[in-house]
């Protein structure tokens, strides 16, 4: 069996229970999960297996979990709300570790505060919800925010953005955990943001944020919001199971716009079909596999490229066997 980049995949089980037990003695047993369905957290809902799942709620949490890690040796990815990313469905073989947070606490990855213009966020806090507690905070500039189904942490990485705004025109400093388990915090003029792109180290794992805002009248921030919330709903398909858009704009283009002059709008390969609503969306419209989705990437790639001359790069990062 192949990774997508072509590398051999050891299929041999990577962690034994007795490894796994360890950690449950320290982090809790409810917070390591194994053989847990990735297809129940990701958004596009296409996933096998992961070996384990680990469900850290502070950054101690994940620093025990991270120094496991190094222990057993075994591969891992972070996963935020699962909203930019495409499991493979044969699963993961390693471990899982899913930051998204379901309810706000003091002094975990989920924290959110502000004093004066500034924010403090953790990693696995919604953009949802950032962006109505600025509003109602009275802050500008991250309305942008309100309708994109991810974490602080992936937005982060991923330098993601909307309506002219991204991540990285509003952080000011980056808490960070390196692989050796130690704290460090980033500040803005060390960091690279670039078009869906952080320039962070892969090893680095974001625990939380401070971004810098700017007052306004809230009522005015609740309207941008809903103005922003009205275009999303009428230009993508927000209610379908999607991974967001699948390739990244090339310079000066909409991928979206491409994918629709070269007719790919409704195209399908089993379960997943490209949206009739905005041609970068890849929606499942119901047992879409990851077999599917990749060959449609491949032939929607293949028609672009014969119509427009362009190469699309994809923006939705794809993990696993083919
Ligand atoms: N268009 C078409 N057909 C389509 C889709 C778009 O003709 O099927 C045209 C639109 O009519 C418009 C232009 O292309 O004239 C741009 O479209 P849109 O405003 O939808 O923006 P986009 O460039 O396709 C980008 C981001 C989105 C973000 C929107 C809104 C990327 C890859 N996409 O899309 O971000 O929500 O702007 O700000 O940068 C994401 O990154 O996951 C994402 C969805």
């Amino acid at each position: 069996m192949k990774h997508v980049d072509g590398s051999m995949i050891d299929t041999n089980p990577t962690v034994s229970a007795e490894m796994a037990e360890e950690l449950r003695q320290v982090i809790g047993p409810r917070s390591v999960l194994p053989q847990a369905a990735l297809s129940t957290h990701t958004t596009f809902k296409v996933g096998g297996p992961a070996d384990w799942l680990c469900l850290p709620e502070t950054v101690s949490q994940l620093r025990d979990i991270l120094s496991w890690i190094n222990k057993v040796g075994t591969p891992w990815i972070v996963l935020g709300n699962g909203s930019n990313i495409l499991f493979s469905d044969d699963g993961f073989r390693g471990v899982v570790i899913k930051i998204r947070g379901a309810r706000p606490v003091d002094h975990t990855l989920w924290h959110l505060s502000h004093s004066g213009v500034q924010v403090r966020v953790g990693a696995g806090v919604g953009l949802a919800r950032v962006a109505s507690y600025c509003a109602e905070a009275g802050l500008t500039g991250m309305e942008w925010a309100t309708g994109i189904p991810g974490v602080v942490g992936g937005a982060v990485r991923g330098n993601a953005g909307a309506h002219g705004w991204e991540m990285g025109d509003v952080i000011n400093e980056l808490e960070v955990l390196t692989s050796a388990g130690m704290l460090e915090t980033l500040q803005r003029d060390s960091l690279s943001f670039r078009y869906r792109h952080s320039g962070l180290a892969s090893d680095l794992l974001i625990t939380g944020a401070t971004l810098s805002l700017t007052e306004d009248d809230p009522s005015i921030i609740r309207r941008r919001i809903q103005e922003y919330t009205e275009q999303r709903k009428n230009t993508q398909p927000s209610a379908d199971q999607s991974a967001g858009c699948m390739f990244k704009n090339p310079a000066g283009e909409s991928a979206g716009r491409l994918i629709d002059i070269a007719g790919c709008k409704g195209v399908a390969v089993g379960g997943a079909m490209v949206s009739p609503l905005h041609g970068n969306f890849i929606v499942n419209r119901g047992g879409a596999t990851s077999k599917d989705t990749l060959s449609l990437i491949d032939s929607i790639r293949e028609k672009v490229r014969m119509e427009t001359g362009v190469e699309l790069e994809l923006e939705v990062r794809v993990v696993g066997s083919i």
